[in-house]
């Protein structure tokens, strides 16, 4: 019995980094880390709202490979000028591993 939950948690293990390897994003922990980190009261995937909407963000840093570590900072921080005169206040609370997730969620719209 040990042998075998062993075993399986290795194998979850193997599968978990094979999709971190493959640079595949979770989009269902994207997606509630965006709502549970109230990205999701100016945001919208189609559409601008308060900001831009995500999948035009991502259309905009496509093939950019500085864009992920560039909007991790500038998110944290807030700043505006980039999509129009209302800036994005701040998101400090957010932990910088779950914003480099939500980044990464961000430009895999
Ligand atoms: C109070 C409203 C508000 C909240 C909350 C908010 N945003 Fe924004 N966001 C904006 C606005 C406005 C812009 C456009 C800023 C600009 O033009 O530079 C923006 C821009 C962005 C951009 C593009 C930045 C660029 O330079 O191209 C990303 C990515 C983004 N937001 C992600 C997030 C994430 C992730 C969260 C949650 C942690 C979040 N936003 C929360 C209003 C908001």
């Amino acid at each position: 019995m040990k042998l075998l939950m062993g075993m399986i948690a290795a194998v979850a293990l193997m599968l978990t980094s094979q999709a971190f390897a493959a640079g595949k994003v979770d989009m269902a922990a994207g997606q509630a880390l965006a709502q549970k980190s109230g990205c999701m009261g100016c945001h919208k995937v189609d559409g601008k709202l308060v900001g831009p909407g995500l999948k035009d963000v991502a259309a905009k840093y496509k093939g950019n490979k500085k864009a992920e570590e560039m909007l991790v900072a500038k998110v944290t921080k807030g700043g505006s000028g980039v999509w129009g005169a209302i800036p994005m206040p701040p998101n400090a609370a957010v932990k910088p591993a779950d914003m480099k997730t939500l980044v990464q969620w961000v430009l895999a719209q």
